[in-house]
């Protein structure tokens, strides 16, 4: 079906399975272990080998020779296959650096070699015997080196977040220079890991030209095409399974280096081999979140009206790769008719930078929303109620564009009423607790929402039963649970009637997951679906379906009525359908909104910061399932407590690599680090978004989160922060004196 019109009233809006708080489906297998992830599928195929990897010891240059005899000659080796043995492979159109082939490098641990064994541990031995001769080139590794010849650059994260190369609306620089109160800083972000649970991980076997892996991915359809492209064979002869994927986060958008090198060592073993990313490789391998110099200019009134504001964003990549879109929020976010936003690409030889959880938003209102609260101490204004006074109803930059829904201030008003904010003082560091300063921060959270084109097949048994196809992904997020309860709800059956299948490429091509927009249009289309189904079960029954209601597994029209089943036949009876979107979204501005607040306290002697309270209030359309969102909100802002304080990629300058590459060393947030989150959902259902009228949550519950905590600690300290993350190291020298 073709979504090109506000949504009227369907029968999602029956409330009876959606919008209830159920358990995830799939919980029972998570919890008892029992989910079959990538690399346990030992049922799949037999006789299966191990693979692993070797990453290049150089970021810049070529290989010049590999001595492979020792390495073949060690016990339990099967094949090795090594880059210099055939040329570099077509890249996917979606992958920046080569996945392997051919003797040149273009970053570190860009995959050299697989070696294929008998074990796990005979295979890593036998790597550890390949004798590899480089030619070393020098790389440009220093972000803040290399910035001040950055060129403009425009992108889109391809996740609803894009800029171009610079945009100005009105005159920046005059109304900036009569400003009566302005503000100039620079805010610095650094290179972050995906740091997934489940690393990247595939089985690829044979037969004949026929290749099927079984993977680890966010997108079914994509992963497809671009393995298929990439070994150079047709994509009908590829099949991708994925029904179970231990986080992602962006670090599985695209075709990894695992789908390639299982699939070409299966093919030198002849039998199926498995292969496992190890950790360094999840992070000198694959992609991150790459570091970011952001400049902000601020000028206002002195009633806090913004009449200039400019965000000029610098970040690196490899040549042809994207900057981080870091100024899109600020675009959009708040009023003020004087407006610049700037991208700019340093060429750096790291590792490919690429999407990581809310692309853009979450590094830039790591900045913006700090020079928020600096522009509101200067104006003398409470931050939230600053942020109020420039609110806008309509696209900034084209005010004929209306927002959807946008519910920024109640979620900053009942977010300030709920958190206690009037007992926050507004001079920072009086507020001491024995060792501890104690402050409190707020900031605003924003996240556009993405619609993408979705498929489902849906089969009625004569049981009754509805089971659900489309090679959508659960990541982590709830999938099958809002999937089933769509379907529930649609065909009027109770939950346990449905049943779900994802991540398989022979279903229907699904949104996937990324960019927060899998849960709404996933469940668009299998709304999309079902009702083509009611349409087939009414004529089936012969029953007018324009009044025919489903209910408790019965079908009424009229005085008539009979089981769903009923409609099944023999061989049951099966539709395909698929939402498609008009151009609502150019129409109107789809974002998501929330108010962070946090609560931190300071040791005064040490700098340790710890979180003490946590709020996010949310306007993100209908909320499909209370409790899934709330988990993905919670999540999103456990990672907020992760950028704030504790993940950094170090880079090593010399040698152009990420140093601290395993979860020992690059530290993200354990339980102990977190305390009581709470999350209020507003009431919101947004017809233009979709038939759900839903929209994404995900990665709102992150966008703002790093800002809140900054401000909480200058709140608390006294002390401004302004280079993520704010370990003590930066806070220490700079404490009130304790004695
Ligand atoms: Mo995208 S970073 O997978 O949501």
């Amino acid at each position: 079906m073709k979504f090109d019109a506000p949504a009227t009233n369907n029968p999602i809006d029956q409330l009876k399975v959606i919008g209830q708080p159920v358990d995830r489906i799939d919980g029972p297998l998570k919890t008892t272990g029992t989910a079959p992830y990538a690399y346990e599928r030992h049922d799949v195929a037999p006789n299966q080998a191990y693979g692993y990897v070797l990453g290049s010891g150089i970021a810049k240059g070529r290989v010049t020779a590999m001595d492979t005899a020792a390495a073949k000659a060690a016990p339990g080796v099967v094949a090795i296959v090594t880059t210099l043995d055939m040329p570099r492979l077509e890249k996917g159109q979606m992958n920046t650096a080569s996945l392997f082939g051919g003797p040149d490098i273009q970053h570190y641990h860009q995959a050299i070699a697989v070696v294929v064994a008998e074990s796990f541990e005979q295979a890593r031995d036998a790597t550890a015997m390949i004798r590899v001769s480089y030619a070393r080139e020098p790389g440009r590794f220093d972000l803040a080196a290399e910035a001040p010849h950055a060129a403009l650059v425009g992108a889109d994260s391809g996740e609803g977040s894009g800029a171009p190369p610079e945009e100005r609306v009105g005159d920046f620089e005059g109304a900036f220079a009569q400003a009566a109160v302005k503000l100039d800083t620079t805010y610095t972000t650094p290179d972050e890991s995906h740091a997934m649970m489940e690393p990247h991980a595939s089985i690829a076997a044979w037969e004949g030209e026929k290749l099927t892996v079984w993977t680890s991915s966010q997108m079914i359809a994509w992963g497809k095409r671009e393995l298929a492209k990439t070994l150079g064979i047709p994509p009908e002869n590829v099949r991708l399974d994925s029904p179970y994927v231990g986080g992602g986060f962006g670090g599985k958008l695209f075709l990894r280096a695992d789908a390639v090198l299982a699939a070409l060592g299966a093919r030198a073993a002849r039998r199926p081999v498995k292969l496992t990313l190890t950790r360094p490789l999840v992070a000198n391998n694959t992609t991150h979140r790459p570091a970011t110099i952001q400049r902000i200019r601020i000028g206002a009134e002195r009633d806090g009206r913004i009449t200039a504001i400019a965000h000029e964003s610098t970040s690196g990549d490899l040549p042809e790769g994207q900057p981080e879109t870091a100024v899109s929020q600020t675009k959009l976010l708040y009023a003020g008719a004087n407006r610049l936003t700037a991208m700019h690409l340093a060429v750096l030889d790291l590792p490919e930078g690429n999407a990581m959880r809310a692309p853009g938003e979450a590094s830039g209102l790591m900045a913006l929303e700090v020079a928020m609260d600096e522009m509101a101490e200067k104006l003398g204004m409470d931050p939230v109620e600053f942020r109020i006074v420039n609110d806008t109803q309509v696209d900034p930059e084209q005010p004929e564009r209306r927002f959807s829904q946008r519910q920024l201030i109640q979620c900053l008003r009942q977010g300030a009423e709920r958190f206690g904010w009037s007992r926050r003082n507004a001079t920072p560091g009086q507020r001491r607790e024995g060792s501890w300063l104690v402050g409190m921060g707020v900031a605003a959270g924003f996240r556009n929402n993405l619609v993408m084109k979705s498929g489902a097949r849906v089969r009625l048994d004569g049981s009754g039963g509805v089971t659900v196809e489309t090679d959508m992904t659960d990541i982590g997020t709830g999938s099958y649970t809002i999937i089933a309860q769509t379907a529930a709800e649609m065909m009027g059956l109770p939950l346990e009637k449905v049943t779900v299948r994802l991540g398989d490429s022979s279903f229907p091509v699904s949104a996937g997951s990324g960019g927060q927009w899998g849960g709404n249009s996933s469940t668009a289309g299998v709304y999309a679906a079902c009702l083509k189904l009611r349409e087939a079960v009414a004529q089936r029954l012969g029953f007018n379906s324009a009044e025919a209601e489903f209910l408790d597994g019965q079908v009424r029209a009229g005085n008539r009525s009979a089981p769903l089943g009923q409609a099944a036949g023999a061989d049951g009876l099966m539709v395909e359908d698929q939402i498609e979107y008009g151009d609502l979204g150019k129409r109107y501005q789809q974002s998501t909104f929330a108010g962070h607040f946090v609560e931190v306290a300071v040791h005064a002697a040490t700098g340790e910061t710890r979180v003490r309270r946590m709020l996010a209030v949310c306007a993100a359309g209908r909320i499909l399932n209370p409790k899934s969102a709330r988990s993905q909100v919670i999540g999103a802002m456990t990672m907020g407590v992760g950028a704030a304080l504790m993940e950094e990629l170090a880079v090593d300058k010399r040698h152009g690599f990420f140093v601290n590459h395993d979860l020992a060393s690059y530290e993200v947030p354990v339980h102990a680090d977190i305390p009581h989150q709470e999350v209020i959902f507003l009431d919101e259902v947004d017809p233009i978004s979709s038939p759900m009228k839903a929209k994404g949550v995900g990665e709102l519950g992150l966008c703002g989160v790093s800002a809140a905590i900054a401000n909480a600690m200058y709140n608390a300290t006294g002390v401004r922060l302004r280079d993520y993350p704010m370990t003590l190291d930066k806070m220490i020298d700079r404490l009130p004196q304790v004695a």
